[in-house]
């Protein structure tokens, strides 16, 4: 437990994401850094305040956890999504737009809704969903 309390410290370097926008709207890009965590008992716990961004409605981000990229939403008041952040189509990395209400691969521009479900191809397979658990400020994301 008392690693991964420390693991948001750990940053892994950055990356470049470019979400672009449905209805032809100018391409927003954004760059993030990624953080971190030890997985344990195939879960990792986020805590929330140091992640002021994902606690607010509309946020979302990205994590490296052992070797997967997973993204979590927060897409309304009451509840945490987490996905691999993995298209299915070719393995592009996913962007949240909570303005638009889906996360779109940076490749090839497959659109996913906030339940990881395909609403635009390429991909035809939905994203692999993680459960979720918040208790107070610690949002546990289980991989298995
Ligand atoms: S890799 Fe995501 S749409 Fe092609």
């Amino acid at each position: 437990m008392e690693i991964q309390r420390r693991a948001f410290l750990k940053k892994t370097g950055s990356t470049f994401v470019c979400l672009c926008m449905a209805g032809g709207e100018a391409l927003e890009a954004a760059e993030k850094n990624i953080v971190q965590y030890a997985v344990e008992d195939s879960k990792f716990e986020i805590d929330l305040n140091w992640h002021p961004n994902l606690k607010k409605v509309g946020g979302s981000e990205t994590f490296q956890a052992d070797n997967k990229k997973i993204i979590v939403l927060h897409p309304d008041e009451n509840s945490y999504k987490a996905f691999e952040n993995k298209c299915t189509h070719m393995g592009g990395q996913v962007a949240y737009s909570h303005k638009d209400g889906f996360m779109q691969c940076a490749l090839h521009g497959s659109r996913f809704d906030t339940e990881g479900r395909v609403v635009k191809g390429p991909a035809d397979k939905p994203l692999t969903e993680f459960r979720t658990s918040l208790d107070k400020n610690r949002l546990t994301v289980y991989l298995s």
